[in-house]
């Protein structure tokens, strides 16, 4: 016991305390301990702490939409602050049809359903597959799950009870054979993100494609991180590349590229009335608030009107992706804006984030659990608000840091 303490005081006595304190010191033993930071936010791209204005590489504000003049008009214009009870009771407001509406129609889906936060909208989603394929209802079925996707997503999932197999990222041969070796009868719901959070890779929507053609398999798919960045109008990444319809059930989240919080289920008008009969994470919290219902038709009006916003996005991600890789970084292809810099251990990621720092640049450490043991990383995320010369600020850092580290 690392304090010296023993947890378990005397029978039948649980001391909380000590265990708390035990806790706490195998995260710091360990090099994990995580801490917030009071930050406060300047602009898209800039957050002041401790005094110090840093230029943020940290945010999933991908847009800049967080301070987007239209997007904060439109907050300010709501008539309530709250929603005052859930959407079954009287928390369904007007503002709240229409922002689902708004969002059906940029998904050019049937329906949507509004959450409070992109992991309630994970965990209402499955709930509402797992209350019509789970074996409470005498069908076999299981869910099949890429080896990357969201904590939000495996917590949905293991919450159900129902069976789950993991399989390795993008590892659609391996898929292919959990199909093939499926039992008749049993109902596969593959689970999976189409822009991955920490590798900011993209799944392979086409072998999924083709795979749903051979195995008739349920697809949920989390758009988190290609709302607002892939698509026309940022609608995502399966719209981007012409497979709108790849998805049963699609989640998105407020919360990144829109610039808001909140996430959305959107699918079929039977699914979306299944999730108000059975999301439990859905009926059993209050709506979204209505200030931020409001918002999201205007941030998504934005996305519209202002094109220029992704196309900026999508170069810089392509620019600073090309430009590390002559570094010597090993970076994966693609264009998303979530570069992920890999240094193994704690430790290197740390003190990379620090070196950073002292250069009033923020890019955070990310470390177990959040990605696997050895793959420590910064986790660089770009915003189209980012100018030229911060971008150029960042890769000089960047290729300081290579250097040092060879
Ligand atoms: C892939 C993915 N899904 C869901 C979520 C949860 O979204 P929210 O932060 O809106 O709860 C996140 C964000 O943390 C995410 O990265």
């Amino acid at each position: 016991v690392p304090n010296g303490k023993s947890v378990v005081a005397s029978p039948g006595l649980f001391d909380l305390d000590a265990a708390l304190a035990e806790a706490l010191d195998h995260r710091r033993h360990d090099g994990l301990l995580r801490r917030r930071r009071t930050v406060k936010p300047i602009d898209a791209v800039h957050v002041k702490i401790d005094s110090r204005v840093l230029v943020n590489f940290a945010s999933n504000d991908y847009l800049g939409l967080t301070h987007h003049p239209r997007v904060l008009a439109a907050l300010r214009s709501a008539g309530a602050a709250g929603s005052g009870a859930a959407g079954l009771i009287t928390g369904h407001t007007d503002a709240h049809a229409r922002a689902e509406a708004a969002i059906a129609a940029w998904k050019n889906a049937e329906a949507a359903v509004l959450l409070p936060s992109g992991y309630q909208a994970n965990l209402a989603a499955v709930q509402t597959i797992a209350a019509v394929a789970g074996n409470n209802r005498g069908t076999r079925a299981r869910f099949l799950i890429d080896k990357l996707a969201h904590a939000s997503l495996i917590d949905a999932v293991r919450q159900t009870g129902m069976p789950m197999r993991v399989f390795p990222h993008n590892g659609i041969a391996k898929l292919a054979r959990l199909l093939e070796s499926s039992e008749p009868g049993t109902a596969n719901i593959v689970v999976t993100e189409s822009i991955f959070s920490m590798d900011g890779d993209a799944a392979d929507l086409p072998s999924l494609a083709e795979l749903r053609r051979r195995f008739g398999f349920i697809l949920m798919l989390d758009e988190a991180h290609a709302s607002g960045v892939y698509g026309p109008r940022g609608s995502g990444y399966a719209a981007e590349i012409g497979l709108n319809d790849i998805a049963d059930i699609s989640v998105v989240t407020l919360s990144k590229g829109i610039g808001l919080a909140g996430g959305a289920i959107v699918g079929s008008q039977r699914l979306c009335d299944v999730v108000v009969n059975f999301g439990r994470a859905y009926i059993y919290s209050t709506a979204i608030a209505p200030a931020l219902a409001t918002a999201v038709v205007t941030a998504l009006d934005v996305l519209r009107d202002e094109p220029q916003r992704q196309q900026r996005l999508r170069a810089l991600s392509t620019r600073v992706r090309s430009r590390l890789a002559s570094s010597g970084w090993a970076i994966p292809r693609g264009d998303s804006p979530i570069i992920p810099v890999v240094l193994g251990t704690e430790k290197a990621a740390l003190d990379a984030a620090d070196t950073l720092e002292a250069q009033d640049l923020l890019c955070v450490a990310v470390r177990p659990p959040t990605v696997r043991a050895g793959s420590s990383r910064l986790r660089i995320t770009l915003s189209c608000e980012h100018t030229d010369e911060q971008i150029e600020r960042l890769l000089a850092a960047l290729d300081a840091l290579r250097r040092d580290s060879k």
